[in-house]
């Protein structure tokens, strides 16, 4: 009888080696390898396969120059939701593998099954294939997504796909190739078991190997499919960062669950840019894109002290947020740093600098620092609109647009050295804010029309917290002008 053979897997970086160690090797993790059993006729199977393909890109192909390679253009599967189509790089490439990663409760099968059911109205096969919910509890969830009276439900087609709810991969894999879909999606990835694994459904090797097995029947058959994927506490993917390698493109569902915002992301893509981002609302009756996220934000702003709006890059479409802080007088040895929906690094670089350069020290006080509507901004253009929020809440100053009625807008990086540098898309920037109403925006130099320019952030300050702000443009100190 053939021995099962032995290999121990890191949990964090799904390394192998034959051997136990107490650290990885991969990843040096300590405690992370498990050992996990295959039965020897399948890691035989793999071995022989090894061999002959071996012998066949020997004798078939040799190298050859990359003009001379031809490229057939792959239509795209619209999934007939925008954003998440944008964010794809255009649709759904045949026979390639998305993963979608989320924590729970964020709306990842209510958006895949959303966009199954508009490709299946559109004529297209397709399958989804439940491990987490029986087949019962799916059409529930697709039943709130087509009867929702008050909006024309984005996902209102969605008892139209076929389900299948199985844990089993083989007979995964067998409905796949006998049914052949054209899109498929798998929730969730951690659910499938290989029977021949001995590990739990979701330890490294299962998830590993499932996502090798799909892929290969996805890539055979031009079948597109969908991964769904859990994430840790700290947001990670889990476990399997092995997964991000496999798949042609990985997405990133965020948001708060409180919260109606959802924000979709590419981590990573073989078939797109990785700066999209979408827009969705959680809403009864399913995930709604929002298309006008800047009028709203505007339309919500404050315009206390300790607020302003900030013109953001959410990859190529410029997006208005309002940043708020808030400085209050702490009672902790260490005070307090909360921030939420920008980088906590980058917070603490700004007080650094606005207590250095700008004589606005909160050394002493608890700061938050808060983007309002759980959107999360990624960019080095923010650090502007925190130092001026945390500097307005600071002095109890409110920033003065140039109307009264109005907030104020900016973006900018800082600089160490006080100085304000110049970001990507001013003017996309400053076209959208003034598509707003918002004008005067606070911006480093070079931006272009319709900018207050300055070149420090003392400079700002003074124009952002003067009483009855100006909205002529500041001069320039004359080495930049040069
Ligand atoms: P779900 O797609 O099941 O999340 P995930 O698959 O990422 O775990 O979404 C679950 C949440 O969405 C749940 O809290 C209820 C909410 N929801 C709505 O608010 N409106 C709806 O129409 C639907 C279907 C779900
Ligand atoms: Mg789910």
């Amino acid at each position: 009888m053939a021995r099962d053979i032995a290999v121990h897997a890191c949990s964090e970086c799904g390394h192998q080696s034959p051997q136990w160690h107490g650290r990885c090797p991969g990843c040096e993790a300590w405690g992370t390898l498990v050992e996990e059993r295959i039965k020897a006729s399948s890691a035989g199977a793999t071995a022989r396969g090894r061999h002959v393909r071996t012998a066949v890109v020997a004798e078939s192909r040799a190298p050859r120059p990359l003009r001379e390679v031809t490229t057939t253009a792959t239509a795209r599967l619209s999934t007939g939701i925008g954003e998440l189509d944008r964010v794809l790089g255009g649709g759904l490439v045949p026979g390639s593998l998305v993963l979608l990663g989320g924590s729970p409760g964020i709306g990842k099968s209510t958006l895949t099954n959303m966009a199954l059911g508009n490709l299946a109205r559109a004529g297209h096969d397709t399958l989804y294939v439940s491990g987490e919910e029986s087949a019962e509890q799916v059409r529930l969830r697709a039943e709130r997504l087509v009867l929702d009276p008050a909006h024309p439900a984005p996902g209102r087609h969605a008892l139209e796909v076929p389900i299948l709810a199985e844990t089993d991969l083989d007979a995964v894999l067998d409905t796949l190739a006998t049914h052949a879909p054209r899109v498929c999606v798998i929730d969730s990835v951690q659910t499938l078991c290989a029977g021949d694994l001995t590990g739990a459904p979701g330890a490294m090797g299962q998830v590993r190997e499932v996502t090798g097995r799909i892929m290969k029947m996805a890539k055979e058959r031009g079948i597109a499919v969908v991964l769904v994927g859990h994430v840790t506490k700290n947001g990670a993917l889990a476990g399997p960062r092995v997964l991000e390698h496999l798949v042609d493109c990985v997405l990133q569902f965020e948001g708060e669950r409180e919260r109606p915002y959802r924000e979709l992301r590419a981590l990573k893509n073989r078939f797109g840019s990785t700066n999209e981002a979408g827009l969705f609302e959680m809403r009864q009756g399913g995930l709604v894109e929002v298309l006008d996220a800047s009028a709203r934000f505007v339309a919500e702003a404050t315009r206390a002290p300790g607020s302003v709006v900030l013109a953001a890059m959410e990859g190529s479409r410029p997006l208005l947020v309002e940043v708020q802080a808030l400085v209050a007088p702490s009672e902790l040895e260490q005070p307090r740093r909360v921030v939420s929906g920008l980088d906590r690094n980058r917070m603490a670089l700004v007080l650094a600098i606005l207590g250095r350069h700008a004589g606005v020290a909160v050394g002493g006080a608890d700061v938050f620092v808060n983007v309002v509507g759980g959107v999360r901004v990624d960019e080095p253009g923010c650090d502007l609109a925190i130092a001026l929020a945390v500097a307005s809440a600071a002095r109890g100053v409110a920033i003065g647009g140039a109307h009264p009625s109005t907030p104020r807008a900016c973006f900018g990086e800082l600089g160490l050295t006080g100085e304000l540098r110049w970001v990507g898309h001013p003017e996309r920037r400053l076209e959208e804010a003034a598509k707003h109403g918002l004008n005067a925006t606070i911006a480093p130099p070079e931006s272009g029309t319709g900018a207050f320019e300055v070149a420090t952030l003392r400079e700002a300050l003074a124009g952002a917290l003067a009483p009855g702000a100006p909205a002529k443009k500041a001069k320039r100190p004359d080495r930049l002008a040069a």
